[in-house]
Parts: structure tokens; sequence; C-alpha cells
């Protein structure tokens, strides 16, 4: 009796010790997985159908996207800012690009053209006659002064952004070539076709110097690693494969899909590489290492296009489900060996099971081996807040301005654009303007800094310039508070999670030491 009763006592005191003692992981682990690990941090929503191609502005917050919708999207990552909807491919579009100087877009399309676009709210445009089947994909040179294009009729062709012209076709594939991309330094183009084949072309002679026959399948995408000495190549096979092209050898062979692989980005600092695949999900592959090290749920469907941000702070995502995400990489910020370092830990054990796949506000799940730290942000996008954004249709110019072109985002370096003629447009693509979900004043500004106020013809608004920027700085200082108020929500729940974890814990220890 007695006795018992002391126990009960000393396990009561232990108890509430345990409460004011310290959580039982390191406190540091909370924010290592925090800070460290990819997260979403906004979707956006607008295309109507599958989105073929993703990709980020290099001199400005904006991204360009493509859909099987025949639209092309450009969104400003801004928050509360208006997205914009090129109008002018007949069919789906598959491909979409910035030129490397920022001042052009190029698309290609089901339609049997590629288009050279003017992103700004004209929304110029100028096709590329001369592919006789579907385009499916675009490139430019690193000096933006050619594009490179594949298309189903077997060939690759190469084109002068001046004059707009068709300079040569490197013919020698024997089914449809699915991409083609230049090699950084511009002397070479690598293209991949359904005939099994990876051809590696030469632009002094325009002959193909190397042929990567691949009995296992074909190639749905292809991309030069950012020095040039290797490629990586996306599997129908389900195979991720990394070729040396200078010794002409397979370097590295993932198989961590469990469908084809659609498209592939290689992180600016050449360590990582992120694969998008049918199977639904993006994975993160460590390229030093040779090993998967992140699995990104969120799209419902087929994952088709992947992309880093020049600086690889971010990337984004898009599919079949029409969405597009928005996705902060996180451990690029850390030094490469303690994210691997992190990275074992977390799968190897002497931390709680939670840390290791990501699932905030769902059930958490145990695999007994995983493979890569799982991320799930069906429920926890960090900016919810952040409605879709209004969507402005851009189909001709009508819009009164003394200014040639406007860029829809400010640039973020002063910089000279390039007027395109339009000698080549025929009246198909001066159709009718019409600004279908705006009918207000829409605020631009020019690089130079002069703010204009673009209006209708028919509807003339009168808004002082000083007052549009000072509200346009209200709405700003705005947008930071809601992302700071969803960080710190975000920061919230996981605590909370962790601390009813710890409790129950406690509670555990608490029952066995009365036993
Ligand atoms: C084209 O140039 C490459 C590299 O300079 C060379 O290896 C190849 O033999 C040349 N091919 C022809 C047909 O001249
Ligand atoms: C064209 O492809 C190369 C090689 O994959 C890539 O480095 C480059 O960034 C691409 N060009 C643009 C404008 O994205
Ligand atoms: C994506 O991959 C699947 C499976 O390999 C393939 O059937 C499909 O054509 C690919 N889609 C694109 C747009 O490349």
């Amino acid at each position: 009796m007695d006795g018992q009763a002391r126990l009960r006592k000393e396990a009561e005191r232990r108890f509430f010790a345990l409460l004011l003692l310290p959580p039982p992981f390191p406190a540091s682990s909370a924010r290592v997985s925090l800070r460290e690990d990819p997260v979403l941090i906004r979707h956006f929503k607008g295309h109507k159908d599958a989105v073929t191609c993703v990709a980020f502005s290099p001199t400005t917050r904006a991204l360009a996207t493509s859909s099987l919708d025949r639209f092309l999207m450009i969104w400003n990552l801004k928050p509360n800012t208006k997205a914009f909807r090129f109008v002018g491919h007949l069919e789906g579009v598959t491909s979409v690009q910035f030129s490397p100087d920022g001042n052009l877009l190029a698309s290609a399309s089901q339609d049997r053209t590629a288009r050279l676009w003017i992103p700004c709210i004209h929304g110029e445009s100028t096709p590329l006659k001369g592919h006789t089947s579907a385009v499916r994909s675009v490139n430019f040179s690193y000096d933006s002064q050619f594009l490179a294009t594949a298309s189903n009729d077997k060939s690759v062709k190469v084109w002068s952004v001046y004059s707009q012209r068709l300079l040569f076709t490197l013919f020698q594939h024997t089914h449809w070539v699915r991409c083609a991309k230049y090699s950084p330094d511009g002397r070479l183009i690598v293209s991949c076709s359904d005939d099994k084949t990876v051809k590696i072309w030469d632009l002094r002679n325009k002959t193909c110097v190397d042929d990567i026959i691949d009995h296992e399948g074909f190639a749905n995408y292809v991309d030069f690693s950012p020095d040039g000495t290797c490629i990586a190549c996306a599997g129908s096979d389900h195979a991720v494969k990394i070729w040396d092209i200078r010794i002409n050898k397979l370097l590295q062979q993932h198989r961590v899909h469990r469908a084809g692989v659609n498209c592939t980005s290689f992180h600016p600092s050449g360590n990582y590489l992120l694969t998008a695949s049918s199977d639904s999900t993006v994975k993160i592959l460590d390229l030093l290492g040779g090993r998967l090290l992140y699995t990104l749920h969120g799209h419902e469907g087929p994952v088709l296009s992947v992309a880093f941000s020049k600086g690889g702070e971010t990337f984004v995502s898009g599919g079949v489900d029409a969405q597009v995400l928005f996705w902060k990489t996180n451990f690029d910020a850390f030094e490469y060996k303690k994210v691997l370092k992190n990275h074992m830990r977390k799968l190897h054990g002497d931390e709680p099971p939670h840390l290791l796949d990501i699932y905030p506000r769902s059930p958490h799940r145990h695999d007994a081996k995983p493979q890569s730290v799982e991320i799930d942000p069906s429920f926890d996008v960090t900016d919810m807040q952040t409605l879709d954004p209004p969507v402005i249709d851009i189909t001709s110019p009508s819009v009164l301005l003394t200014k040639p072109s406007i860029p829809l985002v400010q640039p973020s370096m002063q910089q000279e654009r390039v007027i395109m003629q339009q000698d080549g447009m025929n009246s198909q693509d001066m159709q009718q303007h019409s600004v279908l979900s705006s009918p207000r004043a829409t605020r631009t500004s020019l690089e130079d800094g002069s703010k204009y106020i673009a209006h209708t013809m028919d509807e003339p608004v009168g808004i002082s310039p000083v007052l549009t920027n000072a509200l346009e700085h209200i709405v700003e200082q705005l947008d930071v508070l809601t992302l700071t108020v969803s960080i710190l929500e975000q920061r919230l729940t996981l605590t909370e999670d962790k601390l009813k974890e710890c409790l129950e814990n406690q509670e555990k220890l608490l029952l066995s030491v009365r036993d």
C-alpha cells in the first residue's frame, strides 16, 4: 500500500519534471526540417487543360506557362497581381521559354508553328512557319539570337530571332523529335526522338557528331548540365540517365519513378536534378551522391514540366491536372555536405519518424525503409490566402499608348528592348483586341521608371499616377504582411503537432513507469 502510493507519487513527480524538460528531440530539428526541405508556397490556377511547360523569366519575377488549352500565360510572382493570357495559337501549346535577355517569349504548338512574342500588353507575336507537323519544343541560344525547334515532322529547325526566318534544318531522326536544346556555349544542339536515339549536332558544320542509341526506350526530354559536359535524358522507360558527352559514357541511371519521366531541370550548381513524371510526382536527385533526395507530391496526374529558377532558390511544376505549383527550394541555401548529413539522419534514425515524412495536417506515413524524404503539401500551401489572380486576355494591339511596348512585369535590371518588326504579321494576327476580364485601367511601369496608365479606347480613366503609385505601395506592404502571417501560421501548426506528439510520448512513458 504504502510502497504503491510512493511509487505513484514518484511517477507523478517524474511526469511533471518531464513536462518541464526540453522536448525529447533536438530543438533545432523542427526548424531544420522547416528551413531545409522544399515547401510549396503557391499554386496558380487559370489554365483549362494540361500544363505542358513552365519557364521562369530570367530578368523579372514572372513565370510563363503553356497549355493544351491553346494559351500561354504569364504570372507575376508578386501576390495580388494580374495574370496575362496570350491568345494566338490555334491548337495546344506544347512548350514555352523566355529569351535569356528577357525581351522575348517563344512558344511551340500542335498547330505546326512556333511563335515569338513580345511579353507586353500588346501581345504582338509572329508565327514561325516551316514545320509540317506539331512542334514540340523551343529553346533559345544563350545569346538570344537563335531559336531551336523540334517537331513531329522528324526535324530540328534553327531560326534567326531577329529576321524571324528559318536558317537551317537538322534532318536525320526517323521518328518524332520531342525536344532539342542548345548547349550552354551555343556550339551544339542535343535532340531526342521516338526513334530511340539522342543525337548531338555540331552547329559549325551542321552534322550529327554523336548518336546515343538507347534500346530500352526513347527519351521524352533532354537537357544539358549547366557546365555543358553532360546531358540528362528523361526516359519513357521510367529511367533518368546522365550521359557524359565528352567520353560518351552513361554516368548515372536513376530508376526512381514508377512511370515515364517527362521533364528534368538542373539546379544551377549542377548538384541537383528535378524530375517530373507521369507517376504524379516530382523528385529531386542528388547528382554528386547519385541518389534520390526528395519526392514531392501535390499534382493529381502526370507531371509534364518542371523548372528551377535562374538562381535555383525556387522551382515550378506543371501537369495534366492543369495546376502550376510554385515551390521554395530551401535545401540549396545549405552547404551541400550539411544537406546530405541531415538527410541521412532523417532517413536512418535518430529522429522521430514524423520528421521523415512531411504530411502536415494529414495522416503521417511510416514506411519501413523510406527511399526519400516525402513531401505532400496538399493541405499545407503557405500562401492559401492569395486568390487566383484576375486574368487579362491579350490578343492584339488596341491599347492607347504612345510608347511601343510595355512590359507586363517590371524588369529587375535596366535593359534595352527589342522592337520587333511587324511586317510579317498577317490580318489573322491582328485580331480585334479584347480585355475580357478587366475593363478597368491596367497600370504598368516602363523600365525607365515613368509610370503610365494604359486604358482601352472606349473607357478613358483618369487616375493620378501619384495616387496609383501610393496605392500600389500600400498593396505591396500588405502582401508582405499577409505572407509573414501565413508563414507564422504554418510554423505554429508544426509546433502544435510536435507538442501533441511530445505529450503522447510522455503519457506512454508515465504508463510504463506505472506498470
Ligand atoms: C564536323 O565538326 C566536328 C567537330 O569539329 C567534326 O568532328 C566532324 O568530323 C565534322 N563533320 C564533318 C562532316 O565535317
Ligand atoms: C536552352 O537549353 C539549354 C540546355 O538545356 C539551357 O541551358 C538553356 O537554359 C535553355 N535556354 C533557355 C532560354 O532556357
Ligand atoms: C509523358 O510521359 C508519358 C509516359 O512516358 C508519355 O506517354 C507522354 O507522351 C509524355 N508526355 C509528354 C508531354 O511528353
